[in-house]
């Protein structure tokens, strides 16, 4: 009987042990998690029907030799998987896919023999795939980030799992095929592309995309992607490209990738940048005319070190990803545009921040960098804490050890942690082992667990400021106060100055007012899309029906969640907006990618 309950007892620790090594050091997004079976390499042969909106292959994939288990799961989401076999032996393989979670998809689950090593996955991807944007048969890109590229390869979906990859797509011959790896520059005849990602990535790193592509070089290792009648341009906006990579590898070394090229998608791209490695997908919303919102594409170049090289193990610890990328990114703008161009980004995004915790409302726990996200959607976790308050404490540091010594261990941290995950525990180790090393003083005034592990923002937070947008301020006293806009200086203001300009114009403007600006400036038909956002979300709070027109070109053609998402919700604040809302969501709804889908038809219903 006692040997019983010991027994039990004993059995009971174990579960909980197992379950809490699960939650704690595993990735809850994941169904790879279920056991220590791993992938190291994927061999990915595909066919692209672009008339039936259809991906069909065999993935397969090397196992690493140390996992043990003779079971491994992978992650799917509305994949039909038609076979499942051990690829040397060609024997099938028994396999199970387990019941659909909304959120996570279908855990795939394979039984083992003794001896498989590689094992083959044939699939297909369903009409609803959620990476998957198709635009008639003209077109087709991925998203896999956060957990998307399950829905269009079955994989070990988590962040903290890396393989490398090579792949066969077949495409119609009058397309080119691009991947997030050594990529063609022209299309061939036959329309069998052949790619090879050498460096071990993680899943959300996959990408595709199928199109009339065409490639201009930028330098050596850099070039630009795009339609045929877009790609001088974006050549000419995006020249800046191979300055920004020097600037980059100066601060935090050598670039460790193969080639740094930019793909300019439609503007249907839910997403301003994504940072797929060789090749960032990018937005045609920031080809301004005048190279004024290229930031972006340090953003994305920036992730090659943060995010690429050294990864977020989990969803919760995204902020490592994003904040350091935006602390990254500001800094290679300050290095090729100057400080003062790097205090208006830097103020515009502390804006950014406490907008965010203003509607986030005090002490919310998704204020907190390391994040909870189980049971929810990581999706969840892209706000600006992630971002503006995890690059804000960044740059708090920096303050308190000095810039020196700051990008030193930023340069080793990359360096050390290459090609490895890294979670929020993990680099506070780090960060006491090779910066604060016992100071207890440096140590109490960095006070990261106040940042990390609380909500809102610490008593002592860095001041931002700007030289060039207290200016700004002032013009707005005056404009407030009644001056004319044509007696007020606007003499070489940078587009980031009129993005201050109109983010602090006051609540109530008279319709005289709203002319006044109209008629001078024009934002709504600017060309450059952060004004004309901005400039919509006022002339909604205003009624101003006189922009409205333009605001209703702007959401069918533009796809970009981050424009979305304020303008539908300033809409939707009146019975006559609700109304105007949703006859443009019937209209552009079928122009934008799922995942803008998604946060839309919730906020719209
Ligand atoms: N990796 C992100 C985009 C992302 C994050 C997609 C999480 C899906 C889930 C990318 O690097 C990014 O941050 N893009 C920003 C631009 C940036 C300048 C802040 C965007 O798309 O707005
Ligand atoms: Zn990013």
């Amino acid at each position: 009987m006692k040997h019983t309950w010991i027994l039990l007892l004993t059995l009971i620790s174990c579960q909980t042990k197992e379950m809490a090594i699960n939650i704690k050091s595993n990735d809850y997004h994941t169904a790879a998690s279920r056991t220590d079976a791993r992938v190291q390499h994927l061999s990915l042969d595909i066919s692209v029907d672009m008339n039936k909106h259809i991906i069909t292959g065999i993935a397969k994939y090397k196992l690493s030799e140390d996992a043990s288990s003779d079971t491994i799961y992978f992650d799917t989401k509305d994949l039909n998987i038609l076979a499942v076999s051990d690829a040397d032996l060609q024997k099938s393989l028994q396999f199970k896919i387990l019941k659909k979670d909304k959120i996570l998809g279908s855990a795939l689950e394979i039984i083992l023999n003794k001896n498989t090593k590689n094992i083959s996955i044939e699939y297909s991807t369903s009409e609803n795939a959620a990476a998957l944007q198709w635009i008639d048969s003209s077109f087709l890109y991925t998203q896999s980030q956060a957990i998307l590229a399950r829905s269009w390869i079955p994989c070990q979906d988590g962040p903290g799992i890396r393989f490398t990859y090579d792949a066969k797509v077949r495409v119609p011959s009058s397309y080119l095929a691009l991947m997030s790896a050594e990529n063609p520059q022209a299309k061939n005849d036959s329309g069998v592309y052949y790619f090879k990602q050498t460096r071990p990535i993680p899943s959300y790193l996959m990408a595709l995309a199928v199109g009339d592509l065409q490639f201009k070089s930028l330098s050596e290792n850099t070039g630009v992607y795009a339609l045929p009648n877009q790609i001088q341009q974006c050549a000419e906006e995006f020249s800046d490209l191979p300055k920004m990579l020097s600037a980059a590898e100066k601060l935090y070394g050598k670039y460790q990738w193969n080639r740094y090229d930019v793909l300019v998608l439609p503007a249907s791209f839910p997403f301003g940048g994504m940072e797929n490695p060789e090749l960032t997908f990018a937005t045609p919303t920031i080809i301004a005319g005048d190279k004024s919102l290229v930031s972006l594409l340090a953003h994305e170049l920036a992730h090659s070190w943060s995010g690429n090289l050294v990864t977020n193990a989990t969803w919760d610890d995204f902020w490592l990803n994003e904040g350091f990328t935006v602390y990254f990114e500001r800094r290679i703008m300050e290095a090729i545009e100057g400080k003062e161009y790097n205090d208006m980004l830097q103020v515009l995004g502390y804006q950014d921040l406490q907008e965010e915790l203003k509607s986030f409302g005090k002490n919310n726990p998704d204020t907190k960098l390391y994040l909870d996200l189980k049971d929810r959607d990581p999706d969840d976790g892209l706000t600006d804490i992630a971002y503006e308050k995890g690059a804000l404490f960044l740059i708090h540091i920096e303050r308190i050890v000095g810039r020196e010594k700051f990008d030193e261990f930023l340069k080793n941290y990359f360096q050390s942690n290459a090609f490895k995950t890294m979670d929020t525990k993990g680099f506070i180790a780090y960060l006491n082992s090779n910066l604060i090393k016992n100071d207890k003083a440096i140590a109490d005034k960095i006070n990261a667990d106040a940042w990390i592990y609380h909500s809102d923002l610490p008593n002592d937070i860095p001041s931002i400021t700007s030289k060039k947008l207290a200016i700004v301020d002032s013009t707005l006293t005056k404009f407030t106060k009644g001056e004319k806009l044509t007696k007020l200086n606007f003499k070489d203001w940078s587009s980031h100055e009129y993005l201050y300009f109109i983010r602090g114009l006051p609540k109530e403007l008279s319709k005289e007012q709203m002319d006044e600006i109209r008629a001078k400036f024009n934002f709504a038909t600017s060309g450059n899309s952060e004004l004309e956002a901005a400039w919509f979300e006022h002339a909604i709070n205003h009624q101003y029906e006189i922009d409205y027109p333009a605001l209703e070109e702007f959401l069918i053609k533009v796809g970009r969640r981050k424009f979305l998402m304020p303008l539908y919700t300033a809409l939707i604040q009146t019975e006559k907006g609700k109304d105007i809302a949703k006859k443009i969501y019937l209209k552009a709804r079928k122009n934008y990618h799922y995942v803008a889908i998604q946060s839309l038809d919730e906020l719209l219903n």
